[in-house]
């Protein structure tokens, strides 16, 4: 049968791309290897990871926070399993809509690896071995990005696990090591310290959440601080060895392991050693679970990119700025490609793609791409960082107001954070946001939008709010661009 599109990878680029290409007329076919479509986001990211956050929220708050509302409870007791259950009857909420939305759509699903075996030709093998060859007019290369590895330490998803284990630990773990306080380590962190777990991070770089605002980034790690979190900055994980933890042993670092002394009563856990990345002593600590997350890798597996002469730079499938590789009709999106790793980007590429290959005018606007950590307080930025313009040589004014001065804010005892406006000091376009607060990845939106447009701080400052939210906040940042704020 001949399509006129296939894409391979059924996550948010690759699904989205194929519902746009279907409504704009094209016979659309997606491969997928996985038995449920959604790719990583919704099975094992984004939704999954989102609905862990909510549930342990719910957990922390009512057991902390209720009293100070005079609201008296007792303290809450977990139910493990109907916390796995919520999280999974969520995943499979959603990846049965995209099923649907497949269905709805008229786009063919083929389970199995997908490779690209000729000049618009697609073989698609089961799980079972056996193989069918696809012909279409395009391709798009949609196969997303897995975990990265760490030279030393061998990942068992029960102890030693990547985002994927964390997901569907069997229990809350005493302890819990993260290595890399990226936006992984710091989300999953949370989730399992609000349940009880004791988190220490280990991070390669002097500075949590690399690539954000750095004030932002200070702000985040005294909160987590207060959380319960402990960081070790400028850091390097060497190793990393299951065994017996919580007893006394003669471990020494070098010595081949750690010995157990005979009559061991300690637990399943983890010995981790890590040392300054300048050099200096090493320290080893035990935790009952270690977290790699250390970034992800595009995933090229099995798609056959060398024999077909597909260029790839470290990993990532080379695109022009149509998406385009290096092969005639072959194109690739989301976190295969360049960019950042985040499933929104890949679903607006997946749109332009689509769009483009129907021979409409599909674009991304890289410089509106919002991300958002959905820590508590939840970290969300918009453009560029403090950072990014002083080594652009970009005059800027800074508009900051904090949550403490904003009343929606003091009712619900939400006054963790800021917001921050960067405009442009001679046009006052807006040229990046960044917010710490609750709910600042609802809030981010108003300030793409006026990005978008072009906007400017003043925009935003006569643009009336609503009495009393925490999106307020946002206005009176805006109005500092400009020295003006009234409520402090
Ligand atoms: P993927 O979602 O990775 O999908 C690729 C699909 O291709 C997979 O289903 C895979 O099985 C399939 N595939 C691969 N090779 C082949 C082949 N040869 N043949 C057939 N099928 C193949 N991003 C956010 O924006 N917000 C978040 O809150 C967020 N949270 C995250 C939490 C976690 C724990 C993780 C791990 C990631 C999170 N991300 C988040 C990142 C987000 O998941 C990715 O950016 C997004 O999924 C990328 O979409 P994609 O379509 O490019 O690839
Ligand atoms: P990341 O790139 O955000 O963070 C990885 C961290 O590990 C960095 O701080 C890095 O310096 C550190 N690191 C690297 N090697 C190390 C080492 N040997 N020892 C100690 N630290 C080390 O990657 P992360 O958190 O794994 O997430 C992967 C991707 O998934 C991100 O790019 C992100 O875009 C996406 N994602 C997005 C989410 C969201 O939008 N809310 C949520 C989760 C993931």
């Amino acid at each position: 049968m001949a399509y006129d599109l296939i894409v391979i990878g059924s996550g948010p680029g690759g699904y989205v791309c194929a519902v746009r290409a279907a409504q704009l007329g094209l016979k659309t076919a997606i491969v997928e290897k996985e038995k449920t479509l959604g790719g990583t986001c919704l099975n094992i990211g984004c939704i999954p990871s989102k609905a862990l956050l909510q549930a342990s929220e719910h957990f922390h708050e009512v057991g902390h926070g209720m009293a100070a509302f005079g609201v008296i409870v007792d303290p809450p007791k977990l139910d493990h399993k109907a916390l796995m259950k919520h999280k999974d009857d969520v995943v499979s909420a959603n990846v049965n809509g995209v099923a649907f939305l497949m269905k709805k759509n008229k786009v063919d699903v083929h389970q199995g690896l997908g490779a690209i075996t000729g000049k618009g030709q697609v073989t698609v093998t089961a799980a079972g071995g056996e193989t069918k060859v696809l012909e279409t007019k395009s391709i798009v290369i949609a196969t997303g990005s897995e975990s990265a590895m760490l030279p030393g330490v061998v990942v068992d998803e029960k102890q030693v696990v990547t985002s994927t284990g964390a997901l569907s630990l069997e229990k809350v773990p005493g302890k819990l090591l993260v290595i890399g306080a990226g936006v992984i380590g710091l989300e999953l962190g949370s989730a399992w310290g609000r349940l009880g777990a004791k988190v220490e991070v280990v991070e390669f770089l002097d500075r949590i959440l690399p690539g954000m605002d750095g004030e932002v980034a200070k702000q985040m790690q005294r909160t987590l601080e207060k959380q319960g979190f402990t960081f070790n900055l400028s850091s390097k994980v060497t190793k990393a060895e299951t065994g017996k933890i919580g007893v006394e042993t003669s471990y020494q670092p070098g010595a081949g392991g750690f010995l157990l002394p005979q009559d061991s009563s300690g637990r399943d856990g983890v010995k981790v050693t890590f040392e300054p990345v300048a050099g200096g002593e090493a320290k080893t600590i035990e935790a009952d679970v270690v977290l790699v997350a250390t970034g992800r890798r595009p995933n090229t597996a099995g798609l056959n990119l060398d024999a077909m002469k597909i260029a790839t730079e470290r990993g990532r499938v080379i695109i022009d700025g149509h998406f385009r590789t290096n092969i005639e009709a072959v194109y690739a999106i989301g976190d295969v490609v360049r960019g950042p790793m985040l499933a929104h980007k890949a679903e607006d590429e997946g749109v332009a793609v689509a769009e483009l290959i129907a021979g409409k005018a599909g674009h991304v606007n890289y410089d509106v791409i919002p991300a958002v950590v959905y820590t508590q307080p939840e970290v969300a930025s918009v453009g560029k960082t403090e950072e990014e313009l002083k080594e652009a040589g970009v005059a800027y004014v800074v508009g900051k107001f904090p949550f403490t001065a904003n009343g929606r804010a003091r009712a619900m005892r939400h006054t963790d954070g800021f917001v921050k406006f960067l405009a442009d000091a001679k046009t006052d376009r807006v040229l990046g946001a960044h917010i710490v607060g609750f709910g600042a990845g609802e809030m981010i939106h108003e300030i793409a939008v006026l990005m978008e447009f072009g906007g400017s701080s003043e925009d935003l400052a006569r643009t009336c709010h609503a009495h009393p939210t925490m999106s307020e906040a946002v206005k009176e940042a805006a109005m500092g661009v400009e020295k003006r704020s009234i409520h402090i």
